[in-house]
């Protein structure tokens, strides 16, 4: 088989954007714009170029060695970026160009485009697509027969030529020797004064030689993210596309509409993912889960049967049957084994939490690891910050932490062991122990009168 080399123009400014950061590095559904075009490619090329040029260190960064790179120093249209590319292109067999700010172009899309230039024994073959608004694409233009003639670029079209449907989706095929033949004779003399890649298309037709077109089944996936507008719109359209995926796996949305999942999430079946739900970044939640609403979990994985409400979750890891919420906070490096309840106003931080542990209200648990079956009633607080250092807590099994009490880090609460309420702990307590550690209460007799005298009756209401 011909060996087939992905080129992706990735190095223009995006000043549509109105961004310091370079277009192709936005994000959807939590990969950037060109995240999405490499894997898509994943398996249909040998080889991929990246072109890189505005904020090429930044792209770089983002992609490392998994790529090759060729450097666009001036940004000087899309047929000079692949004339970057051209020293890695000769000798090579097919070449497929695409473009970084074009995520949804889906992998049967980009099959069926070679398996269309190969059919046609073509030099070159464009992705064309039939859009209901063509503003701002190059537009396909054919003679009276239908034959392919040239692309104009928006701002150099005739009037009529503006109301053409087709338009170039800006993703092609090549036999690599033709390009680079063509590529040679691209001339800057239009209106934006750059070097078209487009141009390659009528400089092979005039030479007489083959080229052909595949055109989209869906339009949509055509969508070219030049500002923030149709960053949105592409957001949008894809997760579309990952919530009907999940639903069709047997994951129930009771509103799709808003329910937020990346691209890279995971979700077993029978699970609910309630409203305003938001799963970000690597997450992976198990069976028969209930999620939301108002629930955001970034980077965390969440075993079977697990009930996340109204709750921000970030790098944890939950167990079978956790239950968290309303309005817990989990930040990263928190483990909740199976069966732990945490439920409201609870933030826990780095902390291992064992089995069946009860965190039931108005805690902050952090740096600390928690035996199994303990208790940390109402109001438990790890103090684990001593204003310069973090300090490690660690509480037995079936130890009981009675309300309102600070554990002062560092501190051991042995197994078994049973704190007051109210106590401020400095010093370890053995297992099985009880430990008081707060102020001894006085009664006086008959004194409240004193107090109560002095007030007017009605303020006691
Ligand atoms: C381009 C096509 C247009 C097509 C549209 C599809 C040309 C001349 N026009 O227009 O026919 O309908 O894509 O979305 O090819 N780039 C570089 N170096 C440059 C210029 C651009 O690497 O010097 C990269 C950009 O980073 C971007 C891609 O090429 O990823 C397309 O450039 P852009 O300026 O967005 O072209 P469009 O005007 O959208
Ligand atoms: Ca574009």
């Amino acid at each position: 088989m011909t060996d087939v080399t992905a080129v992706i123009l990735a190095a223009g400014e995006g000043k549509r954007m109105k961004s310091e950061r370079p277009k192709v590095l936005h994000e959807i559904c939590g990969r950037p714009l060109l995240g999405h075009v490499l894997a898509t490619l994943e398996n249909l090329c040998t080889d991929k170029i990246l072109v890189i040029g505005h904020g090429a260190a930044e792209v770089e960064a983002a992609f490392g060695r998994s790529v090759r790179y060729a450097i666009q120093e001036e940004q000087l249209g899309t047929g000079h970026a692949v004339m970057q590319a051209a020293p890695q292109l000769s000798g090579r067999g097919e070449v497929m160009i695409l473009c970084g700010d074009t995520p949804l172009l889906s992998r049967e899309t980009l099959a069926g485009l070679l398996k269309e230039h190969r059919r046609t024994a073509a030099v070159a073959t464009v992705l064309t697509a039939i859009v209901p608004n063509p503003f701002g694409y190059g537009k396909i233009i054919r003679s009276v027969s239908g034959a392919l003639e040239k692309i104009v670029e928006e701002k150099d079209a005739s009037d009529q030529e503006k109301t053409i449907a087709e338009i170039n989706t800006g993703t092609y095929v090549f036999a690599a020797e033709a390009l680079l033949d063509v590529l040679k004779r691209l001339s800057n003399k239009n209106f934006q004064g750059e070097y078209y890649l487009t141009d390659c298309i009528a400089l092979l037709i005039d030479k007489g030689l083959r080229v052909s077109s595949f055109c989209l089944e869906d339009y949509r996936h055509a969508l070219g993210v030049n500002d923030r507008s149709q960053l949105a719109q592409a957001a949008f359209l894809l997760r579309q596309q990952i919530n009907q995926r999940l639903m069709i796996s047997g994951v129930t949305m009771v509103d799709p509409a808003t329910t937020y999942v990346d691209i890279d999430v995971r979700v077993g079946p029978d699970t609910t993912l309630f409203p305003n739900t938001t799963l970000l970044g690597s997450v992976e939640v198990g069976k028969g889960c209930i999620i939301g609403p108002n629930t955001e979990i970034k980077d965390s994985i969440i075993g079977d049967g697990v009930t996340v409400r109204h709750s921000v979750l970030s790098g944890c890891i939950l167990a079978d049957n956790v239950t968290v919420g309303p309005f817990a906070q989990l930040r990263p490096e928190t483990v909740l084994r199976q069966g732990v309840k945490v439920g409201n106003f609870v933030e826990i931080k780095k902390s291992d939490i064992g089995n069946n542990c009860k965190i039931p209200h108005l805690s902050y648990v952090g740096d600390a690891q928690v035996g199994s079956h303990a208790n940390l009633g109402a109001g438990t607080i790890v103090v684990n910050y001593d204003g310069q250092e973090k300090h490690c807590t660690v509480i037995g099994e079936q130890a009981f932490v009675g309300c309102n009490s600070n554990l002062v880090a560092p501190v051991t609460i042995g197994k078994g062991a049973f704190v007051a309420a109210g106590s401020t702990i400095t010093k370890d307590v053995p297992p099985g122990a009880l430990s008081l550690a707060r102020a001894k209460q006085v009664n006086k007799d008959g004194m409240a009168a004193r107090f109560i005298e002095t007030r007017k009756s009605d303020d006691f209401c």
